[in-house]
């Protein structure tokens, strides 16, 4: 089964066969139906008015559904074109030796975007070049990890990476959750902290010093050959931005931090339009032409060893 058939059957059909989901999006369909001409379509509706273009929380199961029809297909492009161009760069040493494996914390995982197209990525790889992944999604919103346990699980979607794949998804609300998932770098594997269109999202400005200490914490525990963070985004945001706190109150010397890749491109994204058709008439939404879109993105290489002596930024033991 394709990424296409469990797209369907995983954000689709509960859009329309879950009464409870079905219940509230059909609200959102009525006020929607109420300012029509302000809005091109219902698709535009659920993206501006209810997402507010990726931004809103999603608090419920239906918005959780939502976010992954409307943004999941372009983010998972925009991850595609990282991997694809730097796959090599930071996995490369991996590859061929199991069973050096790759522990990959995924923040802000959503419905397992990033990981899905790492999976898309490895499926043209033969076998035994694959990576030996410990996949750990770690999202605020539990609805987003139900939907991507729900890839997890899938059949055959769960020879994602073959006998090499093992998917965690802790209840991140625990303050002390990070002291549950012990650190599974073997010798010679990567820790690998992936920010997939996350530090733009309200609220994380107040969390910086938590990520902080995870990357602290996390990779003091797995003491991993090499330690990467991987960003992206449509841009970088400005000196002001929660990334670029978060980068300075990391970098406890001056090269704690070594930046391997940063580069701005674009790329081409799909996405989906009849999301009132599908609710009302049950017909398939239609893959859309596909449209360009800004990605910015970097790959830096964490000097873990200098934490060794540091404080956390929380000011809780390390
Ligand atoms: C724009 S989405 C990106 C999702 C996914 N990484 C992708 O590329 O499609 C941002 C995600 O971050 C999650 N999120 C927001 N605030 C968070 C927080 N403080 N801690 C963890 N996750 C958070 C949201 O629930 C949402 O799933």
């Amino acid at each position: 089964m394709g990424f296409q058939e469990a797209f369907r059957d995983i954000v689709l059909k509960p859009l329309r066969e879950d009464e409870e989901i079905k219940q509230e999006v059909t609200q959102y369909l009525i006020a929607y139906q109420q300012s029509r001409t302000e809005f091109s379509s219902f698709d535009h509706y659920i993206r501006r008015k209810i997402l507010g273009y990726a931004r809103t929380p999603c608090e419920t199961q239906a918005l959780a559904l939502l976010y992954s029809y409307t943004y999941m297909p372009m983010h998972l492009d925009g991850n595609k074109k990282v991997i694809e161009r730097e796959y090599q760069t930071f996995f490369k040493p991996y590859i061929y030796q199991k069973p050096a494996n790759v522990w990959m914390i995924d923040v802000g995982c959503g419905p397992m975007t990033a990981c899905l197209a790492l999976a898309d990525f490895q499926h043209s790889l033969p076998a035994k070049k694959r990576l030996d992944l410990d996949y750990l999604g770690c999202d605020i919103h539990s609805f987003m990890t139900d939907i991507a346990l729900s890839f997890h699980r899938k059949k055959n979607q769960n020879d994602l990476f073959g006998e090499h794949f093992r998917g965690r998804y802790p209840d991140i609300k625990n303050p002390s959750w990070w002291e549950q998932v012990d650190g599974p770098v073997k010798a010679g594997g990567a820790l690998v902290f992936y920010f997939s269109y996350f530090w733009e999202q309200g609220g994380v400005t107040e969390e910086v010093g938590k990520w902080v200490d995870c990357v602290k914490r996390l990779s003091l525990q797995a003491r991993a050959e090499n330690t990467f963070l991987v960003y992206l985004n449509r841009d970088l945001g400005d000196s002001s931005s929660a990334y670029t706190e978060f980068k300075q109150r990391l970098r406890e010397r001056p090269n704690t931090l070594e930046v391997i890749s940063s580069e701005k491109c674009n790329h081409k994204y799909q996405s989906w339009s009849g999301l009132e058709e599908w609710m009302t008439q049950g017909i398939l939404p239609q893959a859309r032409p596909k449209k360009k879109t800004d990605l910015q993105y970097e790959i830096l290489r964490v000097e873990w060893k200098h934490y060794e002596d540091a404080g956390t930024d929380t000011n809780t033991p390390l």
